[in-house]
């Protein structure tokens, strides 16, 4: 019998070392128990990080989403998979249940397929949190075409670069969206960007919020009418094993963002064990996660791991602000959730609030809580156990990435023993290394430096779409023979991993990753923007807030410096989201240069953390000059 489900830490060690001792022995076991494959496998794993290459499951066939749906129909056909909560408290919850939703995604398969998708086709999923975005994700799967999903605050221009670097040839939205008291006009957002994108032949358009859209005749195509007249049985496309599932868009320090392209047979294995044993699910568990599905927590951690457990997974519309401040806590009440999994910026910015809205309802119900994105600072991780956990429920925090598809270093709830901001042990068959700068391993305990893997998992990504070179460069370059994560990690005296951040020019605002170049990208287009510079620094809600150093030509000078913050976060926001938008914006005349021309990011970091007792040596800048003068001038 595999070890498919740890319940303490004598075990948790036990199934950790035959893991790494016999990592193929490990994953075929826990693949041939738990799943269903229409053919074995010819080989478990092979594998080459200089290629980089790396296979799981070689040669065996499946359709994920008959591990997610069709195996449940026998034992589990009436219980809820999907239990919808609208973003209005006074629009009904949906509790669709596994049977329905076998039929939901069997219509909309058809659908699909008579819109002539099929197997390897690539389709862009750019929704709101509504059901139809978790049976979009599994139609594309069930015809064995990639998803590709959008989350929907991008802005037009980043929906278009997206759907042309996959070249998606069908785009699925909805007229608009809800968040909070907001409505957002989501189809106007798609018309933008389909203007630049020649490769998209249909638009399918899911009715959300009825407010005006301007139909393209021969392109788009009300949803619903279709489904209506669709069947619902449909029966599965089966793939290879390293068939790709999806591609999922992330930010890069430089550069377009990388389209990671996951396969399924190792995914589904690894995000359906990782699932069960990180939530510590159990049939009848209630599962929340936050997350929307259009970022790797919510494919992972709302779609397919809880799927192919035969879970309840919780999908909200809405925001943790609104109606009020207590609308998360009033969720986990109504609906008894067990497992609550959300990100440390929504902790921080709950905790700013009245403890009321924490304290007037019922939390019994919580047996886990976990929390993913960023590094949880010790204040939030104390108010989130206090407070929503009563000390009762365990904090998973889960160190993993839109490239390691699943997590990779989290605590094993009721197992592993927690300490805050510690994100702990490595999960079953995870290899992690610490890494000095010059590319030596730092062994022993008690000791930091860049976090790599030594080890394939079985879903890890395996080559950024369309670009194999820039994969092998962002991950198995900086030390040969592993991933490298891009984040530093510390490992204390016992071996508990603590991640201390990211180590490049990826900034996370708000658990959000977010390049700086393709920031620096879009302020330069203003036509009195000479020059910027984009840096993190602390904030108290979002982890970190964005610092725009920024320099005009001749012409912006004298110009009201207002109106030209305003002007540069909207062409942010029109490029890339809202998400990205600028909290600082500082005009200097000059950015502190490096000889060979390379902007100084350090120290401008240092100004906009206000940490300038020590800048280090300044004295072979460029132009030296320039950082008193942006000090005396930064912002307060
Ligand atoms: O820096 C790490 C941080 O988020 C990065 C990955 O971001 P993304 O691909 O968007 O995936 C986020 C959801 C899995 C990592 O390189 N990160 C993620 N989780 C944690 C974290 N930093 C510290 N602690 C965590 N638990």
């Amino acid at each position: 019998m595999s070890n498919y489900h740890i319940k303490h830490l004598e075990e948790y060690w036990q199934v950790y070392r035959r893991s790494v001792r016999n990592p193929e022995n490990f994953w075929e076991e826990i693949a041939e128990e738990h799943f269903l494959w229409r053919k074995r496998w010819d080989k478990v794993l092979s594998w080459d990080f200089s290629k980089p290459e790396v296979k799981w499951y070689e040669g065996a066939q499946l359709n994920i989403t008959e591990n997610c749906i069709d195996r449940h129909l026998a034992t589990r056909a009436d219980k809820t998979a999907i239990l919808f909560e609208p973003n209005d408290p006074a629009e009904a919850t949906q509790h669709i249940t596994y049977r329905q939703l076998y039929e939901r995604v069997c219509r909309f398969a058809n659908v699909l397929a008579e819109q002539g998708v099929g197997k390897g086709d690539r389709v862009c999923i750019y929704l709101p949190m509504i059901p139809e975005l978790a049976v979009s994700l599994l139609a594309c799967a069930r015809l064995g075409a990639v998803h590709s999903v959008v989350f929907a605050g991008f802005s037009a221009t980043a929906l278009a670069t997206r759907i042309n670097d996959c070249d998606c040839k069908l785009v699925i939205c909805s007229d608009g969206s809800y968040r909070g008291s907001k409505t957002i006009d989501l189809k106007a957002i798609v018309d933008k960007a389909l203007e630049e994108c020649p490769g998209v032949e249909t638009s399918l358009v899911v009715k959300r919020t009825g407010g005006q859209v301007t139909m393209q005749g021969g392109r788009d195509k009300w949803l619903q009418p279709l489904l209506d007249a669709a069947d619902a049985q449909r029966d599965a496309t089966i793939v290879d094993a390293e068939d790709p599932l999806f591609v999922l868009y992330t930010s890069g320090s430089t550069g377009k963002p990388k389209g990671m392209v996951h396969t399924t047979g190792g995914y589904m294995v690894y995000t359906a064990y990782t699932f069960k044993n990180a939530f510590q699910y159990r049939e009848n568990d209630v599962y929340w996660c936050t997350a929307d599905i259009g970022w790797i927590t919510g494919h992972s951690y709302i779609v397919y791991g809880p799927l192919a457990n035969g879970a309840t997974t919780v999908m909200f519309e809405g925001v943790p602000s609104y109606p009020d401040y207590g609308r998360f806590w009033e969720i986990v009440e109504k609906h008894k959730v067990t497992q609550f999994y959300t990100a440390p910026t929504a902790i921080r910015a709950l905790a700013k609030e009245n403890l009321d809205f924490v304290n007037k309802h019922d939390l019994s119900s919580l047996k886990v809580l976990g929390t993913v994105g960023e590094p949880i600072n010790e204040e939030a991780w104390h108010w989130y156990n206090e407070n929503v956990g009563k000390k009762n429920s365990p904090i998973i925090d889960t160190w993993w990435q839109t490239e390691t598809g699943g997590i990779m270093i989290s605590p094993i709830p009721y197992s592993t023993p927690t300490i805050p901001t510690f994100a702990t042990l490595p999960m079953p068959g995870i290899q992690p290394v610490l890494m000095d700068e010059n590319g030596k391993e730092i062994k022993g305990n008690g000791v930091e430096g860049r976090l790599a893997i030594k080890f394939p998992w079985p879903s890890i990504a395996r080559t950024i779409y369309g670009n194999h070179e820039r994969y092998r460069d962002t991950y198995f370059s900086a030390y040969p023979g592993t991933y490298f994560t891009g984040d530093g990690a510390l490992r204390d005296a016992v071996g508990y991993y603590r991640i201390t951040g990211r180590v490049d020019d990826v900034i996370i605002v708000s658990g959000h990753n977010l390049g700086t170049a393709p920031i620096e990208d879009a302020i330069n287009e203003h036509p009195a923007v000479a020059e910027s510079a984009i840096v993190g620094y602390p904030h108290d809600i979002k982890g970190n807030a964005l610092y725009g150093y920024v320099t005009l030509k001749e012409t912006g000078e004298g110009r009201d410096q207002d109106n030209l913050r305003n002007e540069i976060n909207q062409l942010i926001t029109d490029r890339i989201g809202p998400i990205a938008k600028l909290q600082k914006i500082q005009f200097t005349a000059g950015l502190p240069k490096t000889r060979s021309g390379k902007i100084m990011r350090r120290i401008l970091r240092k100004i906009a953390g206000k940490d300038t007792s020590n800048l280090g040596d300044i004295s072979t800048l460029l132009n030296p000059e320039v950082v008193q003068a942006i000090m005396d001038e930064s912002l307060a």
